[in-house]
């Protein structure tokens, strides 16, 4: 999508707002199935990463399931087209209420705990479970997204496999699929395989599965130096141990992966005004914009880094800017000492790869509303979600306007 398309949407739907390009999301989507050789690969989207249904939808319709992580991201597949049979639940810390609804919907739930699973094979013995093992390593782009290891509190060790097995007979369960998630946001080949050649192992002792699931985590390249997965390598090592391992052990298995950031983060588009621009006399220059870590709190949650563009300047004199946001918090940054093309009061700056937890993990932090979300599908340009106002945010509470006392 190009910048000028980004300005005029800026002017018709005013700031903020995400911009999500829903070509962009399917040319991520092409690029997975492609380097996927193995014939009998799987995608289940990570919800979690931006459920605009609008986005959900476009992508089922691509023949993607749904991961999600709880009963209200099972329920927002099935009204995005989703199968149940597609969805897979992986509760961390599950209740029973999130284990007995997701079990109504007949998803499958992959269960991370003996505890739960103990409880699972109570309620429902003879049932089909898929267990999240802990690969024992890790990796992410920050240590907040890594999910495997000794100090991680998902998934199950493969030192407990065998008290796994127990109560899988002890409840007739039958265990069709193992999962795991090392993290998000890696860029190496290396990491994904190593954990491969670990749940392969932990498939090598179990009898029947019907899937083994890798989980997500394909990173892609926040800051202009780093290069990109090269996701064809990882696809075409990945589908061909699979493969050999499936011929060696006589087993036909699925193979499923979870990508939640790598189809979405680069379709967003964060779009804030430029309200103040004020400089101290240590010379840092503060621009502060319409918009803050109560919209995208990717910057102050694990330091990330986002590209800036300054759309109503593209071209002028390269200056360091701290953009800091309009919240009541020293951490409301998104970006310090950043080379930018000139700024001014007034311009419209984008805030690039915001497309994955971004609105997702938005918040009512100082009651400012949330952005509107606007969808481009090619010529084709709506707003999907309006701003939020107070008196929406504040209609989900009872008599929100009448004193206690009267
Ligand atoms: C179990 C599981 N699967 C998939 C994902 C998606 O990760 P990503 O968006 O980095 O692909 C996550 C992210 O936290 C996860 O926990």
């Amino acid at each position: 999508m190009n910048n000028r398309t980004l300005l005029q949407i800026a002017k018709e739907h005013m700031t903020p707002a995400y911009v999500y390009d829903l070509e962009k999301v399917r040319e991520q989507i092409t690029k997975l199935k492609n380097a996927f050789t193995y014939s009998r690969t799987r995608f289940l989207y990570a919800i979690k990463a931006n459920f605009n249904p609008y986005l959900v939808k476009e992508i089922v319709k691509n023949g993607f399931g749904i991961d999600a992580v709880s009963p209200e991201e099972v329920e927002c597949g099935i009204l995005c087209g989703a199968e149940c049979s597609s969805i897979m639940f992986t509760g961390n810390n599950m209740s029973n209420e999130d284990m007995k609804e997701v079990h109504r919907y007949g998803a499958l739930l992959n269960i991370d705990s003996l505890s739960r699973l103990e409880k699972f094979g109570t309620f429902y013995p003879g049932s089909d479970v898929c267990i999240r093992f802990n690969p024992d390593i890790g990796a992410g782009n920050h240590k907040h997204n890594i999910t495997g290891g000794e100090e991680s509190k998902f998934g199950i060790s493969h030192s407990q496999l065998q008290d796994v097995l127990d109560i899988i007979n002890k409840y007739n369960l039958r265990l069709v699929g193992i999962h795991h998630h090392i993290g998000s946001g890696w860029l190496d080949v290396e990491s994904p395989l190593n954990a491969l050649e670990i749940i392969l192992e932990v498939a090598s002792i179990i009898p029947k599965l019907d899937f083994i699931d890798l989980g997500g985590g394909f990173g892609i390249p926040y800051k202009p130096d780093k290069e990109e997965l090269d996701v064809n390598a990882l696809g075409n090592q990945i589908s061909e141990k699979f493969l050999g391992f499936c011929k060696n052990k006589d087993k036909e298995l699925e193979l499923r992966l979870e990508p939640g950031r790598y189809i979405v983060a680069q379709a967003g588009h964060l779009l804030v005004k430029v309200t103040t621009i004020k400089e101290n006399p240590q010379g840092r220059i503060f621009v502060g914009v319409d918009s803050g870590m109560n919209h995208m709190i990717r910057v102050p949650l694990y330091d990330a880094y986002h590209r800036i563009i300054n759309l109503s300047n593209q071209n002028g004199e390269q200056i360091a800017y701290d953009i800091c946001g309009n919240v009541c918090e020293s951490s409301d940054f998104f970006a310090k000492s950043r080379i930018i093309s000139e700024i001014r009061e007034g311009d419209i700056l984008s805030i690039e790869d915001t497309g994955a937890y971004g609105f997702a993990m938005s918040s009512d932090y100082q009651l400012r509303s949330r952005p509107a979300e606007v969808i481009v599908d090619g010529n084709e340009i709506f707003l999907s979600r309006k701003r939020e106002t107070l008196k929406h945010l504040l209609s989900k509470y009872e008599r929100p306007t009448q004193s206690h006392q009267s």
